[in-house]
């Protein structure tokens, strides 16, 4: 198995360029099973969800040309479509459930894995599956897989989610663009990846509306054209940069990512003492010599601070001159990294979904293990800081989501290599 080794600390100085966005090229994808017509995709991460979502898609037979030189995939109907998404590629991408709104739109039945849980928490697919059967999907769930089954078409309705998903929102908002007549979604997610899902399909000819700050309306359509998108650059990979350039009193330049759509997280930084200068849509960012606690940094749902830039938050927090609490409130099991930074000297204690954070630390290198996408980056962070060697196993987490990451370190400063 690969892994890190980290030779820290360092000061991170220099120019970034962000990758395109995982967490929008995973829906959009799934969004091209709608297609009859081919849809060229620009800016696709080249990261491992990226992939399987890809093989996710050629094993239901669409056909796949990736043109490394133009830096595209060009997506194809072909004329056996399968509508079968097997455990074995949904088990390690649970966005893989993002399938059974298209295909079930557009072919009317689908057998797809249940996802399964994560190292994270259960995650449910429950709101999508209620969701989906009020627009018509009928469906029982048989050793593993969702059976599900349209009698003619799915007609719009008026939905409402108990609780805000990025997911469910997505499988709606593509599952209806097909529907009979109109669909209401109520209490959606808002993640600028969801705004970026509504684009691309709107550009190939659906009809989506944002009516308020949380309700989208969906007039179906017959079918959709043949476009070409360019998905939009990385939140959270941007997100961990920032915090890279505060952690080690460095300077960085951030290109290829609207730094509109992060401003709850600058200006947290802010405070916390980094210097921030946006020009011409580029993150200016130099961390300061004393880094400032913060008694109540909470996640929720966008626009307030990610769950996802949590573990990275907390490897800075750690390093801020007095006491900070951080409280989890998406996920159930998202302290994970907790036991590995505290190999690395880190002083946390978690009751709850709260983490108590000492701060004053001043990391020492060590050997630790990944445990998931986010864990692994924030073990990055704070290995970068550390002083000596480092060594961070079962880096196929971070390969999920992050590309090339130790490339784009070591051209800013890092001392980090991947071994095997
Ligand atoms: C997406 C992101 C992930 C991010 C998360 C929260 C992608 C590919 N992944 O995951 O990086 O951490 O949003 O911002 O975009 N829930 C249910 N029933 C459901 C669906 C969700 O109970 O049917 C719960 C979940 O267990 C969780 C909460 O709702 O507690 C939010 O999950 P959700 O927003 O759906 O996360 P994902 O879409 O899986």
């Amino acid at each position: 198995m690969e892994k890190f080794i980290v030779q820290g600390p360092c000061r991170l100085k220099g120019q970034v360029e962000i990758s395109g966005s995982k967490n929008a090229s995973l829906p959009i994808l799934a969004a091209t099973l709608l297609f009859d017509k081919p849809v060229e995709l620009k800016n696709l991460p080249k990261v491992k969800d990226v992939d399987t979502m890809l093989s996710l898609l050629k094993s239901l037979g669409l056909k796949i040309k990736i043109n490394n030189k133009k830096k595209t995939v060009k997506i194809y109907k072909s004329k056996k479509i399968k509508t079968f998404a097997s455990y074995s590629l949904v088990k390690t991408m649970r966005a893989g459930i993002l399938v059974l709104g298209p295909l079930v739109a557009k072919y009317k039945k689908a057998i797809t894995s249940l996802p399964g849980g994560c190292s994270i928490g259960a995650r449910p697919v429950n709101y999508h599956l209620n969701s989906l059967k009020r627009l018509g999907m009928k469906y029982f769930i048989k050793k593993g897989y969702i059976h599900a089954q349209v009698n003619s078409e799915l007609k719009g309705n008026k939905i409402k989610f108990p609780k805000i998903s990025v997911g469910a929102t997505e499988n709606i908002i593509i599952a209806s663009c097909l529907a009979k007549g109109k669909t209401i979604i109520k209490n959606c997610a808002i993640e600028p990846e969801i705004k970026d899902l509504c684009n691309f399909l709107n550009k190939a000819g659906a009809k989506i509306k944002w009516t308020g700050k949380r309700t989208v309306k969906i007039v179906g359509v017959k079918s959709l054209k043949s476009i070409k998108y360019s998905v939009m650059g990385d939140r959270i990979e941007c997100g961990t940069f920032c915090v890279a350039a505060s952690l080690s009193e460095g300077s960085l330049k951030i290109k290829g990512f609207n730094p509109k759509l992060i401003n709850t997280e600058l200006n947290l930084l802010k405070k916390i003492g980094s210097k921030i200068i946006i020009k011409n849509n580029e993150i200016n960012i130099k961390g300061s010599k004393i880094i400032k606690s913060i008694n109540n940094l909470k996640t929720k749902e966008y626009p307030s601070f990610p769950t996802d830039l949590q573990a990275a938050f907390m490897v800075l927090l750690c390093k801020a001159k007095g006491r900070s609490v951080i409280s989890e409130n998406i996920f159930e099991n998202r302290f994970t990294h907790v036991a590995e930074l505290r190999r690395l000297g880190a002083k946390i204690n978690i009751k709850k979904n709260k983490a108590f954070l000492d701060g004053n630390t001043l990391f020492e290198g060590a050997e630790v293990m990944s445990s998931d996408l986010r864990a692994s980056v924030a073990l990055v962070l704070a290995a970068i800081t550390a002083k000596g060697h480092s060594i961070i196993n079962r880096i196929y987490h971070l390969d999920r989501g992050y590309e090339k990451l130790e490339k784009k370190l070591s051209k800013i400063g890092a001392k980090i290599k991947r071994i095997p």
